[in-house]
């Protein structure tokens, strides 16, 4: 963990990384070189359970059988497996993966987006007064704490069975390594962890009702965390004894994947979530507002996110109620904004899974206000597209006026394929905005270029080498400009959506 005892070494322009992320719909794996490309990529559908409205769960040991599907499917390209030099990860974040003391996970995992710890929320804030101040945010039943205590009431014998908690990233990389660690982009997610300078707390452990002996040890995310176990490098035709890396929270994974790692950069990740990822110098929690803020995955930075709970994940409800695709509903909004009736749609707020920031309110959900006879899917597309650029908006006016401010912005995630959306997104915030090639592979692309430092680390010099990596330009695809025919009517619109907020 010490940032002034880096250094890393080049590698050879034919060594290739592999780059695995855990998504919440689903797993990718890409394997690329250090430029950037892309040589293979597989990916499987992972299955969330959901309990009950609000509450939602995944097995974890189906995301490793998913992972291991893309890694047998890539193992099919000998010669690119036989050229991979490092393994890196990104995760989902928060859900806390809990492992009994032979590496086994004991429960099914407690997502992101589940919002049965509210009480529990309440009970933290009167515990720790100052949490949002020291912690990654201020208690949203999304993180790690309010889970944690809820399953000391609710399920005790689990914690009394749990040995070790580590993030979802944290338990692929042990399933490949056989070695326990987190890093301090997802332990933050945890609330037992002091975001200043990434330390666990005793005090915060307490709070949570989780034992601080039961915490695992914390690396740096471009720092080697294992060595690949030789039968899984046997079974994928991967070279025995490479290493892998520490990894990082996707929103992370993702803004690394497209330089997205100095103070100043701005990523805007549409994925199942949306977040607006600020980097900055220093440690700037903002828990009023319910951004998250922890120690990015590139040295000396923190990253501000703005978190929009159901970004793509409100499209694709949308697209299945309807029996459509995303290209067929895409076209047809597409259509309706080229035949200039895009604002006889409704307005809404796509909260499907409650709202996060700037409001905490977990249990809110959506609402489409002005449906008529003659509202049509297309409609109901632009206004979810447009409702969850709302939200990006409030989270950027809310980190703007928290003087952070940015330059160009970054769109990434699967979200950033759709132009028409990416360009709502730019008139909203007003910026002028990149599209990378490979965006929706970002995350995994963050992965590589994790897994590239740690493939070369050594102990004694080198941040500047560290961030030669992680600071790297992404290809530009597009740009866009804001829109100024856009921009009145948006918002114009976006005073009705504040009107929903208020209502
Ligand atoms: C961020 C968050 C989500 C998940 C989605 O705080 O909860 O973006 O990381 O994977």
């Amino acid at each position: 963990m010490l940032l002034s005892s880096l250094m890393v070494t080049n590698g050879k322009a034919t060594d290739l990384y592999a780059g695995i992320d855990l998504g919440t719909s689903g797993i990718k794996v890409i394997i690329a070189d250090s430029d950037d490309q892309v040589h293979a990529v597989a990916s499987r559908s992972v299955n969330t359970k959901c309990l009950h409205d609000g509450w939602n769960e995944q097995d974890p040991d189906e995301w490793w059988d998913a992972v291991c599907a893309c890694l047998d499917e890539l193992a099919q390209r000998k010669q690119v497996m036989a050229r991979v030099r490092g393994i890196g990860l990104s995760g989902q974040m928060l859900g806390p993966v809990l492992i009994d003391k032979s590496d086994k996970a004991i429960r099914d995992v407690i997502l992101w987006n589940d919002g049965r710890s509210v009480e529990e929320c309440r009970e933290l804030l009167e515990l720790v007064p100052d949490i949002g101040l020291r912690t990654n945010c201020t208690p949203d039943p999304g993180v790690g704490a309010p889970k944690l205590r809820w399953l000391y009431k609710h399920e005790p014998e689990i914690l009394d069975r749990a040995d070790c908690l580590l993030l979802p990233k944290d338990y692929i990389r042990l399933k490949l390594t056989g070695e326990r660690f987190t890093e301090p982009s997802d332990a933050g997610g945890t609330m037992l962890m002091e975001c200043a300078d990434s330390s666990w707390s005793a005090q915060l452990c307490e709070a949570a009702m989780w034992d601080y002996n039961k915490l695992p040890p914390v690396s740096w995310a471009w720092e080697p965390a294992g060595q690949l176990r030789d039968t899984l490098a046997d079974r994928f035709n991967i070279t025995r004894g490479i290493t892998v890396a520490a990894g990082a929270g996707d929103n992370m994974a993702c803004s690394i994947g497209v330089g997205v790692a100095k103070p100043g950069d701005c990523a805007v990740t549409i994925g199942t979530s949306g977040v607006i990822c600020t980097v900055d110098g220093s440690f700037k929690p903002l828990p009023d507002k319910a951004f998250l803020t922890s120690h990015h995955a590139a040295p000396n930075a923190y990253l501000s996110m703005g978190v929009v709970m159901s970004a793509t994940a409100s499209f694709e409800w949308l697209v299945s109620l309807l029996g459509e695709t995303t290209e067929s509903l895409s076209d047809k909004i597409d259509a309706l904004y080229k035949d200039g009736r895009a604002f006889e749609s409704p307005v809404s707020a796509p909260w499907l899974s409650g709202n996060r920031t700037p409001y905490n309110q977990p249990g809110s959900r959506g609402t489409f206000t002005n449906v008529s006879a003659s509202t049509d899917a297309s409609m109901l597309g632009w206004s979810i597209l447009e409702g969850v650029a709302f939200q990006f908006r409030e989270c950027f006016l809310h980190q703007q006026e928290a003087g952070m401010d940015v330059g160009k912005l970054v769109l990434v995630g699967g979200g950033a394929n759709n132009l028409l959306w990416s360009k709502m997104i730019a008139t909203l915030l007003g910026k002028p905005s990149i599209l990378p090639v490979g965006r929706h592979l970002a995350a995994c692309l963050g992965a590589t270029r994790l897994a590239q430092v740690a493939a070369s680390f050594r102990h004694t010099t080198g941040v500047d080498a560290v961030n030669d990596v992680l600071c790297r330009s992404p290809k530009v695809e597009f740009e866009i400009e804001p829109d100024k025919q856009l921009f009145e009517p948006m918002s114009e619109r976006f005073e009705q959506y504040q009107a929903i907020v208020n209502s």
